[in-house]
C-alpha cells in the first residue's frame, strides 16, 4: 500500500511540476501578443485549461498522497530534517502556485503589466525548488 501511495504521489508531482514549469513559459509569449488578438485569446484558453485541468488538481493530489505518506508511514516528528525542509520548500512552491493563479486572472482580464523578463525569471523559481525538493527526499542529506 505504501509503495502504491508513493507511486501516486510521484505521478501527481510530475504533473504538477510540468504545469508549473509550462505556465510561465506561456506568459512569456502572451506578453508579446496584442490585447484582443486571436493569439492572446488562444493563450488565455490554454492558460486557464492548464491551470484548472492539470495544475490545481495535480497540486491537490500531491498534497493528499504526500500527507498520506507523512501521517501513514513516515512520522513527521520522528523523521530527521529532510522532511521538514522539504515541506518548507513545498509550501513555497504552493505559494508560487497561488501567485500564478493571479497571473492567469490578470491576463484573462487584459490587465497584465509584467514584462517578458519577469516571467522568464519567474520560470526558474519552480525549477530551483524542484531540484532541492527531489534531492532532499531521495538523498535525505540530514
Ligand atoms: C505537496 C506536499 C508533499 C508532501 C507532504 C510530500 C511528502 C512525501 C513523503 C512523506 C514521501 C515518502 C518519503 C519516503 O518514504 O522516503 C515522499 C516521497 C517523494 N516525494 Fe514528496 N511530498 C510533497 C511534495 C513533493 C514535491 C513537490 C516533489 C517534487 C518536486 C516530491 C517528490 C517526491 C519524490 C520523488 C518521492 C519519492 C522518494 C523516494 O522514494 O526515494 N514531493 N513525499
Amino acid at each position: 500500500m505504501y509503495l502504491w501511495i508513493k507511486a501516486l504521489h510521484v505521478i501527481s508531482v510530475i504533473a504538477w511540476m510540468a504545469a508549473l514549469l509550462y505556465l510561465p513559459r506561456l506568459m512569456v509569449y502572451h506578453c508579446e501578443a496584442q490585447k484582443g488578438s486571436e493569439l492572446s485569446e488562444t493563450l488565455k484558453v490554454m492558460e486557464r485549461r492548464l491551470l484548472k485541468a492539470i495544475m490545481t488538481p495535480a497540486m491537490i493530489a500531491s498534497w493528499v498522497f504526500g500527507l498520506w505518506l507523512v501521517f501513514g508511514y513516515v512520522s513527521f516528528l520522528g523523521s530527521s530534517g529532510w522532511l521538514h525542509a522539504k515541506l518548507a520548500l513545498v509550501l513555497a512552491m504552493s505559494a508560487f502556485h497561488g501567485v500564478a493563479v493571479r497571473w492567469v486572472k490578470d491576463f484573462a482580464a487584459d490587465r497584465n503589466t509584467r514584462s517578458q523578463r519577469y516571467y522568464r525569471i519567474a520560470n526558474e523559481v519552480p525549477t530551483v525548488l524542484m531540484i532541492a525538493v527531489v534531492i532532499l527526499v531521495v538523498v535525505k542529506p540530514f
